[in-house]
């Protein structure tokens, strides 16, 4: 087992895609062999946006299910919801006292989020890398698994450890490594390879959820955005073509290739075969995640009690850490 602890987190907030499968759940299972693992429904940064209430408990119940489905043992790693373990939203207040508003200014997921209308964005949407921080260090995790969108945020966690411990004078929080692993760390969207495939596109054409079924998925395929060239002879033929460099990763990271072997395996080749192929294999790897979803999603008081075992093993690791970070601030306590 490589030493330490990984945490990482996914929002509840409806249409799990492709690209929270291979750039964060899918590499979730993979690591829970080597390291300690904690994984989060992060149900308060969900918030940051505004949430349905009763959507977002089936939203919160259906990213656990993921998380299951796709092989997260609970036994093994801890599974849970951030608002159930306190230390997330306290650790998260010193931190909004750490960071400073130069640094959060720079995030560029907040420029896009809040878009032309910035005064109007909520507070939380502006200091949601803090809370993101407070997540990941409230455990002294070492290493975070994310998809490449995460690493400017993992960049800030970075620069607020070492100042807490800089201002201190402690050498208390690690400086966490980002993992961002595999052949898919940024899936575009099938309408667009220049933006990313994301859960709040309005079109739903341009993301393949994890909860489509395989008629869905080859019709999205199908219709995916290309140009009318034949697929490439080299990696270098993908240079300015998007589109295609986005399918072939995809291919590569399903069919666990390097994107070079994948190139190399439909060199010249038509687009509308490979899509073909392409829709096979998405739907052999999702469609049994998707079978298990729905059953677990049958079953929410087993969910609930996955997630609430999760919560109590999750606070038992950061409860003895926020006594400590108390102490190093000079909160007073029992
Ligand atoms: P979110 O949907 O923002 O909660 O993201 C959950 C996880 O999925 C994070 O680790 C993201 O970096 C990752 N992720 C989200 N969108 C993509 C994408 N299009 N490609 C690869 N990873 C992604
Ligand atoms: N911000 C991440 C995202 O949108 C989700 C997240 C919240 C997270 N807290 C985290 C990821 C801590 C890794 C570690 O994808």
């Amino acid at each position: 087992m490589a030493t330490g602890r990984i945490f990482s987190g996914v929002q509840p907030t409806g249409n799990l895609h492709l690209g929270n499968y291979l750039g964060a759940i899918r590499n979730f299972v993979r690591l829970q062999h080597d390291y300690e693992c904690i994984y989060c429904v992060v149900d308060m940064h969900a918030i940051t946006v505004w949430q349905d209430p009763a959507e977002l408990k089936s939203t919160t119940r259906e990213v656990a299910a993921a998380y299951l489905a796709a092989g997260i043992d609970p036994k093994q790693s801890i599974i849970f919801n951030q608002s159930q373990v306190a230390a997330h939203a306290q650790l998260a207040w010193i931190f909004n006292c750490i960071a400073r508003m130069g640094w959060l200014n720079r995030m560029t997921q907040f420029k896009e989020k809040a878009g032309k209308h910035r005064e109007n964005a909520s507070v939380g949407l502006f200091v949601y890398p803090n809370l993101m921080a407070a997540d990941i260090l409230a455990y002294k995790a070492t290493h975070v698994p994310v998809g490449e969108d995460q690493k400017q945020h993992l960049e800030l966690c970075r620069d607020i450890a070492q100042k807490f411990n800089n201002d201190f004078g402690v050498e208390y929080f690690p400086i966490t490594e980002p993992l961002i692993l595999g052949a898919a760390t940024r899936v575009m969207s099938l309408r667009d390879g220049s933006s990313k495939m994301s859960k709040s596109d309005p079109s739903d054409n341009s993301r393949i959820n994890v909860t489509d079924d395989a008629d869905t998925i080859a019709r999205k395929i199908r219709r995916a955005k290309t140009d009318p060239e034949p697929l490439p002879e080299t990696r270098e033929g993908l240079k300015d073509r998007p589109e295609a460099d986005n399918l072939l990763g995809i291919w590569a990271a399903l069919s666990e290739q390097t994107k070079d072997e994948a190139v190399a395996e439909f060199a010249g080749g038509q687009f509308s075969e490979f899509k073909q192929r392409l829709a096979d294999l998405a739907v052999e790897k999702l469609s049994p995640i998707a079978d298990e979803m729905r059953r677990l999603m049958a079953e929410p008081d087993h969910v609930d009690a996955v997630l609430a075992d999760g919560a109590a093993r999750a606070d038992a690791i950061a409860r003895p850490i926020l006594d400590e970070v108390k102490d190093i601030v000079g909160f007073l306590r029992q």
